[in-house]
């Protein structure tokens, strides 16, 4: 299980329930990297959505403890526990655990790379990523060169567990 995330200079990632800054190179990347495969995301992620939508050509596995939740075009998970049950199915594809917060921190454990877009700002955030900096368990593999879209400067860099 992998990772991918857009991270600011203090690894925040989110603020009111949105990103905190749109790059669509990123979201490009993002694009390239998941599409055909499998995102694991958090109910308010997914709510995240243009239109609280899944995202197309995609496995958009969504963790709710809500067991009345409906939601189109996604499969539920209510459990952490439940996922490697429900993962079963997508064997065949590359499963990205894609937020937020609190999913992250959840199943980072049991991720192998993580795709980290490095936004090189700093913005009020209310969601954060762990640094992998700092992580012990983690080290950065690859290091992208500095890309610029109006003015936000950014690297798509790769980091491993050790
Ligand atoms: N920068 C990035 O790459 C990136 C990526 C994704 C998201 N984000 C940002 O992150 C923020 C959202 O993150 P968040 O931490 O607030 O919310 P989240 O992780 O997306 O969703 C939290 C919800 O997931 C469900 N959940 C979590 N753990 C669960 C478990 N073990 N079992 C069952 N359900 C579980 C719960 O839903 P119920 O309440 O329905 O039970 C919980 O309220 C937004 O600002 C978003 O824009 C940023």
């Amino acid at each position: 299980m992998d990772l991918i995330v857009a991270v600011d200079e203090k690894w925040g990632i989110g603020k009111d329930g949105d990103l905190l800054q749109r790059i669509s190179a990123d979201m490009k990347y993002f694009r390239q990297k998941t599409t055909g495969n499998v995102l694991v995301m958090g109910r308010k992620t997914l709510e995240s959505f243009p239109n609280k939508k899944p995202l197309p050509n995609r496995v958009n596995i969504v963790l709710t403890t809500n067991r009345n939740y409906e939601a189109e075009g996604v499969v539920l998970c209510h459990g952490i526990d439940e996922l490697p049950e429900v993962l079963k199915g997508y064997a065949d594809k590359q499963i990205f655990v894609a937020g937020g917060g609190t999913i992250y921190e959840q199943l980072l454990p049991q991720c192998e790379t993580a795709y980290v877009t490095k936004i090189y700002n700093t913005y009020p955030a209310d969601t954060v990523f762990p640094d992998l900096d700092a992580h012990p368990d983690w080290e950065l593999a690859e290091k992208g060169e500095v890309q610029e879209e109006n003015g936000v400067k950014f690297s798509f860099d790769i980091y491993q567990k050790k």
